[in-house]
């Protein structure tokens, strides 16, 4: 038997990884920027002043939650509030809270693909509002969303957070769209968080932060790289650098190596070969203004029923409700 042969490891994440790094313009999926540590590395972006999305999106939550909830439920109508991506729900507790001294009738089913993210969101729920019916789901959003209510109907209410529609591109934002326009009724609802195009020096101050956080988070895919698919990315031979386009309001990410080297990735029996200044490209946080907003709810099949902004409007969260 012959000993020395590398086992190829085949999954999604070995797939994609050679199909970006083999790519004439190299690129890594932000997909895979959320192991464990990617999620910590994420909560402390999170937490910085400059990465002013999630307090704008607290604040409008904070400001407005009596008119969300009225725009929700007219007439106090129950509901099924489904979260895509619940993370730890910080934002999301803010409005449930609310939901709950209102006395409306509604459960929330946060959905996550990671089970850990799930479990630790409802214990949590149980000890902080523990009047709240909560019904989590771990999977895959399309497949659990057409799930949820087989018998009999109930309005759904669909969250999708933090301008994470950002961080894919045009046509996977259409198609992740259609996709959920398939699953609702007439009567069910979209609210997602937009980041609205502003002056590029304040995005770019969030993305290029001087505590070096949003270059870990990057540099942590090649560090994933390395453990999960044996490479030998030497970390420090790379660095991360932000990019914005004020007219089409596109930020990039790029890990730029500082030098010529050749990586190998012993479990996929590859050796990559990177030119000095040569950029992977890992992940677009796309930002917006409202034309973009309304033909991508319009393309889509939806139509705005209203936006909720901060008082800067650096952030609209949008509700949308499917186009008869
Ligand atoms: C999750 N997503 C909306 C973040 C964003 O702003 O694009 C991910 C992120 N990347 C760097 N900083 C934060």
């Amino acid at each position: 038997m012959d000993n020395t042969q590398n086992t190829i490891v085949q999954n999604d994440f070995a797939v994609d990884t050679i199909e970006g790094l083999t790519s004439d313009s190299k690129y890594l999926s932000s997909k895979y920027f959320y192991n464990e540590m990617g999620s910590k590395i994420f909560q402390d972006i999170m937490r910085m002043p400059e990465y002013y999305l999630t307090d704008c999106e607290l604040e409008i939550f904070s400001n407005l939650k009596q008119e969300i909830l009225a725009s929700f439920s007219e007439n106090n109508e129950s509901f099924d509030l489904i979260e895509l991506g619940a993370g730890d729900g910080t934002k999301t507790k803010i409005l449930l809270s609310h939901f709950l001294e209102e006395n409306a009738n509604f459960k929330y089913s946060p959905i996550d693909i990671s089970s850990d993210a799930v479990l630790s969101l409802i214990e949590d729920l149980r000890t902080e509002l523990p009047n709240l019916k909560v019904n989590g789901l771990i999977g895959d959003y399309y497949n659990l969303i057409g799930d949820i209510k087989p018998n009999g109907y109930l309005k759904k209410v669909l969250l999708f957070l933090g301008s994470n529609i950002g961080n894919f591109n045009d046509s996977t934002s259409f198609n992740f769209l259609v996709g959920l326009r398939k699953v609702m009724c007439s009567n069910d609802l979209l609210f997602i968080g937009f980041d609205m195009k502003k002056d590029p020096n304040i995005i770019l101050n969030a993305y290029n932060d001087p505590y070096g956080h949003t270059a870990a988070f990057n540099l942590n895919l090649l560090k994933r790289i390395n453990d999960e698919l044996g490479a030998n990315f030497n970390i420090d031979e790379f660095y991360h650098r932000e990019e914005y386009n004020p007219d089409t309001g596109t930020a990039s990410s790029y890990l730029i190596s500082k030098i010529e080297q050749t990586i190998s990735i012993n479990n996929l029996d590859q050796n990559i070969h990177f030119e000095k200044g040569e950029k992977i490209f890992t992940e677009i946080s796309q930002k917006y203004d409202l034309d973009m907003i309304n033909d991508l709810a319009i393309k889509s099949g939806f139509e705005v029923v209203r936006n909720f902004f901060d008082e800067r409007q650096y952030f609209v969260n949008s509700l949308w409700k499917i186009k008869p």
